[in-house]
């Protein structure tokens, strides 16, 4: 968790909101446009905490091959590791294990050198087929989740304004409700789960 970082990310949230520019749920396009700062977050998140550390091996044809300057046997096992190269101090700097979303929006170069790099979808012509589903999932549910997943922001929000009965508040308030009940029961049943097995 960083305070930080989700403070801003509801300030900006916030902000959107305030201005009209997100609709309801919030669409792929409104967060990549108007919550920059929130897809920096998840860019960086990616990095740094890679969901698939490892990816998929490739294996090494017939023959074998020099592979940056090593030679490698026919038939070997290769592959490389997310979150071992995604922590490269060469590429990202001596703040390269912090997690520090602004390092995504420096400029526009760097941004994207950044997204070369990243490997948590793997790379090359068997890279993961659903990258841009999972990034499309990511900038719609996550945004939902931090603006939801605070009792107060809505109060502080609708407090002194006219939004008190703005349908999209109450409806983001119902899902945050919905989404925390979730979560409670299934950490209740995990914890249940757990002492039963240590008990038996
Ligand atoms: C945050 C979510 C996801 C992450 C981090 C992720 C990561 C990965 C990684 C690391 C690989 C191996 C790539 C390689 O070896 O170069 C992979 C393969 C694959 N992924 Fe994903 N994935 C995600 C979501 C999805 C989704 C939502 C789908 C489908 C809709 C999907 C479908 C696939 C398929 C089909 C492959 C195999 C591609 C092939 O071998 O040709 N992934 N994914």
């Amino acid at each position: 968790m960083h305070p930080l970082a989700l403070a801003r990310v509801r300030a900006e949230i916030e902000g959107a909101q305030a201005n009209r520019v997100l609709s309801t749920p919030i669409q792929y396009e409104e967060t990549r446009l108007q919550l920059p700062f929130m897809a920096a977050c998840i860019k960086e998140g990616l990095r740094i905490l890679p969901p698939a550390p490892q990816i998929l091996a490739r294996i090494v044809p017939e023959g074998g091959k020099v592979i940056d300057g090593y030679f490698v046997p026919g038939g070997v096992d290769v592959t490389s590791h997310a979150y071992i190269v995604q922590r490269d101090g060469a590429f990202y700097g001596e703040d390269a294990t912090d997690f520090k979303p602004e390092r995504w929006m420096v400029s526009e170069k760097r941004t994207f050198e950044l997204e070369a790099a990243q490997l948590s979808f793997g790379t090359g012509a068997r890279g993961c087929m659903g990258k841009d589903v999972a990034m499309m999932e990511l900038y719609k549910l996550l945004p939902e989740v931090c603006f939801c997943h605070s009792s107060s922001l809505p109060t502080r929000l609708v407090q002194g304004s006219d939004l008190k009965d703005d349908p999209q508040l109450r409806y983001r308030s119902r899902a945050a409700r919905k989404v925390y009940s979730y979560w409670r029961g299934c950490l209740q049943r995990r914890s249940s789960r757990y002492t039963e097995s240590q008990s038996g």
